[in-house]
């Protein structure tokens, strides 16, 4: 039987973790919306992530992402994919914990590069050895999502699943 909960799942972790993939599985199990922040910001924008990182900046799409963030709060329950590096701010972080719970994806890096691998939408995308320390200085801020949830290679739907038995829906 399910049982409703009164907020939003959000789903948090690096780029190429799978949050948009388990993201559109979960919401479909759980019969509500999905949405991407990182497509809500480019549809206001009018524009690609990586054409407002080439002709404004990376604050200024920190920006965007918070008032995108900030909007959520007035949707019905939906899941949530938010960028990899939305968790880091500490406003963002608490806007989630007031509209509902936040899973951490937290995947491999080889598997999080092999996934990323020669994308040009991901303008913060780097050398391995310059996304393995993006990845250690945001560990800290993912580790503060109500759920963990480690992924590996394991199908999109197992992990769906296994939210399914964390949360408070089923
Ligand atoms: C970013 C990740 C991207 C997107 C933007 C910045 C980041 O989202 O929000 O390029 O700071 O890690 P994904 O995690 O969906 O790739």
């Amino acid at each position: 039987m399910k049982r409703e909960s009164p907020g939003h799942v959000f789903l948090v972790g690096f780029m190429g973790s799978g949050k948009s993939t388990v993201g559109r599985m979960l919401a479909a199990s759980l019969s509500r919306p999905f949405l991407d922040v990182d497509c809500l910001i480019e549809e206001r924008a009018g524009k690609s992530i990586a054409d407002i990182f080439r002709d404004s900046s990376e604050s200024e799409f920190r920006r965007l992402e918070l008032a995108a963030i900030q909007s959520c709060k007035a949707l019905e329950p939906s899941v949530i994919a938010l960028g990899g590096g939305a968790f880091v701010s500490e406003e963002n972080r608490r806007l989630v914990s007031e509209a509902g719970i936040s899973v951490w994806l937290d995947c491999p890096l080889e598997v999080c590069l092999e996934r990323a691998r020669g994308d040009t939408a991901r303008p913060l995308l780097g050398t391995e050895s310059e996304m393995r320390g993006l990845l250690d200085r945001r560990t800290p801020y993912y580790q503060k999502a109500s759920l963990r949830v480690r992924t590996g290679t394991r199908s999109p739907e197992e992990i769906a699943s296994e939210i399914l038995t964390m949360t408070p829906f089923v």
